[in-house]
C-alpha cells in the first residue's frame, strides 16, 4: 500500500542552507567522486611538502614554479612587461582564430571578407579591433620589456642565452606585425608591403641588390624579395604566403621560443633580483 507522500520539511532545509551543510554535502560528493579523484590528485593534508606535490602533480599548475623569489612579484622591478607581452600574444592568438573563420586569403575575397567581418558579423568589429590593438600593444610592451631587462642588467650571465632568445622573440614579434599588415588587402596594405619587401632587395647575401649578392649568385628572379612575394609584385601569391606566415609559421616558431624562454628563466634560478 502506498504510504503518505513525504512532505519536505522546509524549516529543516532552510537550516541546512543557513549552516552551509548543503554546500558542503554537494562539494564532498563532487570531490570524492571517481571522476574528480582520477582527474585531480589533490586534497592531501596541508603541509609544505604536499603543497609542492599539488603543484607538480597537476599539468596546468606545474607550468608555474613551485617557489619564486619575493622580488619577482614586485611590479617596480619587472614592470610585468614580459607577462603583459605574453598576455597580448594570447589575445592575438584567440581573436586571430575567430577572424580565420571569416577570412579567405584570396585576391577576390580578402578585402570584402574584412568588410563583412567588420560590419555584418556579430562582434566582428570587436574581434578585429581586439586583434589589432593587442598586436600594437605587444610591439610596445616587448620593447619596454627589453628596456627593463637592459636597465636591470638581467642580460648578464647566467641569463645571456635568454637575452639571445629574446632578440629572436622581438624579431618574430615585428615579423608577425609586418605579415599581418597585408591581409586587409586594401591600398594601405598593398603599398606598405611593396615598400617593406623592396627593402628585402638590399638584404646581405640574399637580396639581389645587397652586399655579397654576386658572391651567392642571387638574381632579381630568385632572391629574398621574390621568395617572400611568390613573384615580382605584391599580388595574390604574396597574399597567400603572408597569410601562411602570419597564421601558422611565425606564431608556431614564436610560441616555441616563448616556451624555451620561460623554461630558461626557471633554469637560470628564477627572475634576477636587486643586488
Ligand atoms: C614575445 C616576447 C617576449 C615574451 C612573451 C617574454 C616574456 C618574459 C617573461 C614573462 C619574463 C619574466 C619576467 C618579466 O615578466 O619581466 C621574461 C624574462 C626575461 N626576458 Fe623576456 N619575453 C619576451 C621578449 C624578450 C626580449 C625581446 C628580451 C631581450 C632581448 C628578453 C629577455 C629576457 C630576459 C633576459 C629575462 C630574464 C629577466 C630577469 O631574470 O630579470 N625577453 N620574459
Amino acid at each position: 500500500m502506498a504510504g503518505k507522500p513525504q512532505i519536505p520539511n522546509l524549516a529543516e532545509i532552510w537550516n541546512d542552507i543557513k549552516s552551509g551543510k548543503i554546500i558542503s554535502d554537494i562539494s564532498k560528493s563532487v570531490t570524492e567522486s571517481q571522476v574528480w579523484t582520477s582527474s585531480f590528485r589533490h586534497g592531501y593534508a596541508d603541509t609544505p611538502r604536499n603543497r609542492v606535490l599539488q603543484i607538480v602533480s597537476n599539468v596546468w599548475l606545474h607550468l608555474h614554479p613551485v617557489k619564486i623569489h619575493r622580488h619577482a612579484l614586485r611590479i617596480k622591478f619587472t614592470w610585468c612587461m614580459g607577462g603583459i607581452t605574453f598576455l597580448m600574444f594570447l589575445v592575438t592568438v584567440v581573436t586571430g582564430v575567430v577572424l580565420m573563420f571569416y577570412y579567405r586569403p584570396v585576391g577576390e575575397y580578402a578585402y570584402f571578407d574584412m568588410k563583412y567581418l567588420q560590419y555584418d558579423v556579430p562582434f566582428g568589429m570587436l574581434m578585429r579591433n581586439m586583434h589589432r590593438w593587442a598586436a600594437h600593444s605587444m610591439v610596445i610592451t616587448v620593447w619596454l620589456h627589453m628596456l627593463r631587462v637592459f636597465l636591470t642588467g638581467s642580460y648578464k650571465p647566467p641569463r645571456e642565452f635568454n637575452w639571445v632568445i629574446g632578440v629572436f622573440l622581438v624579431t618574430f614579434t615585428l615579423l608577425l606585425s609586418f605579415t599581418g599588415y597585408l591581409l586587409p588587402w586594401d591600398q594601405l596594405a598593398m603599398w606598405a608591403v611593396t615598400v617593406g619587401t623592396n627593402m628585402a632587395r638590399g638584404t646581405p647575401f640574399l637580396g639581389h641588390e645587397g652586399p655579397f649578392a654576386e658572391f651567392v649568385g642571387v638574381t632579381s628572379r630568385y632572391d629574398a624579395r621574390s621568395v617572400l612575394l611568390g613573384g615580382s609584385l605584391v599580388g595574390p601569391p604574396a597574399l597567400l604566403r603572408f597569410y601562411v606566415l602570419h597564421c601558422i609559421l611565425i606564431p608556431l616558431v614564436a610560441g616555441a621560443l616563448m616556451i624555451v624562454h620561460f623554461w630558461r628563466i626557471r633554469k637560470d634560478g628564477g627572475i634576477s633580483g636587486p643586488l
